[in-house]
């Protein structure tokens, strides 16, 4: 239902009008920040622009603001629109680093932090989450999500939507990208997509429910096409499935360009062809191209577009501006300016949880204070790479690097340092002083990886391994036989067997944001013990993309005495860490899973399992619990995370733990079309990762 005033300024708008509410046009960004160019602020005054993307800045954005509500005849006010992902000034881990936490709580406190923050600067609304199902390391937008699974996603969509539009200082959210972006061919971006009804249903879209479900205010079709329809122009997924089954009365935003580009797919032939496809489909705002705005006018007069569907656009992006507020004289409240000092620590907290220990062969962490330590590698300095692909305002100078939180860290440590090698220009002239300094340390410290600008959008990498000539600088050192702690900086899993065969230790450290520098000496010095799991499988080759917990078994499952079994001849089938991977330096015992024998299908199931730190330090640890439905109509996934629980614990502690499975847990998408749970045997799986040789057993019989 539209309001009053709604209504009424539509009733008093001209054409042009209108669909200048459908436009977002981009700030402009120059040395000293963005700005709005004289081009735009000329198209503010003759009101064809209803949004802006890119420009931030209290005094900037006020500015604008008031051209577009004094200078204009009907004064609608502008929205402001930027891509605050992992947070605006204050910037956290990349998302699937953060996945790596399995903590809603933390994924809503930092969306909730960096909210705050946008709200300072005159911002309204922000292009995230980002809620891909990502199962494939090539593709470099695998940072910006949430991971492989679906259920994970979910969470990870209601926490980011909760926080991001949590009043008082809350800013509208958009889900992207609808849908399936994330199964693009080779993993190479932008690239089509081809998909079953089943993966489309079970596996890319219900995060996007679960954000509709949290009232996401806004959603972003995706790039690609879907087996030759581009969401853009899709009008089954948009209208019919967004819209009318749904009930998402939100706005749709394009993504950048995206309308315009129906002509490069192939399905429009001009602007305005591109126009009436995606304006019927069910998109309201186009960002940053000139289909809108050139092409409505033409595609009304040939009659491939209509001025109720027109109106109907304008009414929700009306009806969004209302809601932020942006028609009220008053002033929105600012966040209290001292909440900066609190903000920090959360990016510490978010960040040391967010680490991953791959690999401890030997024990090597936490490092002892009083010895010399050598910090080697194009990573050790950086300041800019640890900040991610989408940093914001996220200024390099105020990013902790390596190397100084550690001197901060341990003072009585002596730290040395030698970059060796560059990260991917193939400069080697440091590697000898690096080997050196190697030499004369007690223990040695790798930071190798990635720039941040490996990993993101159009970042997809054929060799996901390590850059440059950063091999040759981490075989150098091993050679040398001391004691070796490698930091791995990425935003996607990097395919680096012989590195975790060799290194003492491995850590995931991907991007980790602005407290980078802090949460990782947390970590090596023992503040923290780590407990970040891995939120995607990680592959031994890319010859095994895509690989993922939830596969359905084969007929011929892989048996070692059978050739003619599902498997390789030159790589096993199992990753090189499966989901749910992560160390830590202390250890936990599983023990006493419960499950009922029986239940009833649409009831809920409640199971218990004891968890011990049988370690020598505290620590916390997240468990999963996987289902698979044994015998079903449809082939079911060997297992599939239903639930998890996260658990604090002292040395010598331990607790029972109840995790619950919801009615939905046991339902999936069935012959019919419709979402159904059939009776019989399910297997309950529960324990620290998806590696079956740690996971207790149970099955339960519903009827
Ligand atoms: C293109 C990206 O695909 C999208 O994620 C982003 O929000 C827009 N550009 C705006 O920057």
């Amino acid at each position: 239902m539209s309001s009053p005033r709604a209504l009424a300024l539509l009733a008093k708008m001209t054409l042009a009008e209108k669909i200048g509410q459908l436009v977002m046009v981009a700030g402009t960004h120059t040395v000293t920040g963005p700005v709005a160019a004289p081009d735009l602020v000329l198209r503010v005054r003759q009101a064809r622009v209803g949004s802006v993307l890119n420009l931030f800045g209290e005094n900037e954005t006020q500015a604008l603001q008031n051209v577009a509500i004094r200078e204009t005849r009907l004064g609608i006010p502008l929205l402001f629109g930027l891509d605050v992902l992992h947070g605006f000034k204050t910037i956290f881990p990349v998302p699937l680093a953060e996945a790596a936490a399995f903590d809603p709580d933390l994924w809503e406190r930092t969306a909730r932090a960096a909210a705050e923050e946008s709200v300072e600067v005159g911002l309204h609304l922000t292009f995230a989450p980002m809620l891909d199902v990502a199962r494939d390391p090539r593709w470099g937008r695998i940072c910006e999500s949430p991971g492989e699974d679906p259920w994970l996603g979910a969470r990870f969509a209601e926490a980011k939507v909760k926080g991001f539009q949590a009043p008082p200082h809350g800013i509208a959210a958009t889900a992207k990208h609808f849908v399936g972006y994330g199964a693009v061919t080779a993993g190479r971006d932008y690239a089509p997509v081809d998909m079953s009804e089943r993966a489309l249903q079970e596996i890319h879209l219900p995060p996007f429910a679960a954000a509709i479900g949290a009232g996401v205010a806004a959603i972003m079709p995706a790039f690609t096409d879907i087996a030759g329809v581009p969401v853009s122009a899709h009008p089954g997924l948009l209208r019919g499935l967004l819209r009318e089954r749904w009930g998402f009365d939100g706005v749709l935003i394009s993504d950048y360009n995206a309308i315009a580009e129906l002509i490069h797919h192939g399905v429009a032939s001009d602007l305005a062809d591109a126009a009436a496809l995606a304006l019927k489909a069910g998109i309201d705002i186009d960002m940053m191209s000139p289909a809108y705005e050139e092409g409505l006018p033409l595609a009304l007069e040939r009659g491939t577009a209509t001025v109720a569907d027109i109106d109907a656009a304008v009414l929700r992006v009306l009806a969004l501006k209302e809601r932020l507020g942006l028609f009220d004289a008053r002033r929105r409240e600012m966040p209290k300016k001292d909440a900066l000092a609190n903000r920090r620590a959360l990016a510490r907290d978010a960040a040391r949880r967010s680490i991953v220990l791959l690999t401890h062969r030997e024990p090597v962490l936490p490092l002892k204070s009083d010895q010399v330590i050598a910090v080697i590698g194009p990573l050790a300095q950086a300041q800019r790479d640890m900040l991610g692909s989408w940093a914001a305002a996220g200024a390099d100078d105020e990013t902790i690097t390596i190397s100084e939180s550690l001197r901060a860290a341990l003072p009585n440590a002596k730290i040395t340092f030698a970059r060796g090698t560059a990260i991917d220009d193939g400069d080697a002239s440091g590697l000898a002083d690096a080997v050196d300094a190697a030499r004369r340390a007690n223990v040695v410290l790798l930071c190798l990886g990635e720039a941040c600008h490996m990993s993101g959008e159009a970042a997809c990498r054929a060799i996901p391994e390590l850059p440059g000539r950063q091999r040759e600088l981490a075989e150098a050192v091993f050679d040398i036989g001391k004691p070796v702690a490698v930091l791995l900086s990425s935003g996607r899993p990097l395919m680096l067997p012989w590195l975790f065969e060799r290194a003492h230790a491995v850590l995931a450290t991907w991007f980790l944001g602005s407290e980078a520098g802090h949460a990782i000496a947390d970590v090596l010095t023992g503040r923290w013990a780590p407990s970040g799991k891995l939120p995607v499988t990680w592959p031994r080759a890319v010859g095994q993309i895509p690989i993922f917990h939830a596969q359905r078994n084969s007929g011929r499952p892989e048996n070692p005495a059978d050739s003619f079994t599902s498997k390789y001849l030159d790589v096993p089938n199992s990753p090189q860490f499966p989901f749910g991977h992560g160390l830590s330096t202390t250890t936990y015992a599983y023990s006493d899973l419960r499950v009922p024998e029986s239940g009833s299908l649409g009831k809920p199931v409640d199971l218990s399992v004891t968890v011990a730190n049988t370690g020598t330090v505290a620590g916390e640890e997240t468990i999963f619990a996987f289902l698979r439905d044994v015998v079903a109509t449809v082939a079911r996934p060997m297992m599939e995370l239903k639930a998890m629980a996260k658990v604090a614990l002292k040395p010598g502690e331990r607790k029972t733990v109840t995790l619950q499975l919801t009615p939905g847990a046991f339902q999936f998408f069935g012959l019919d079309g419709l979402w159904t749970a059939e009776s019989g045997d399910f297997e309950v799986l529960v324990g620290p990762s998806a590696d079956r040789a740690f996971l207790l057993f149970a099955r339960i019989q519903l009827t």
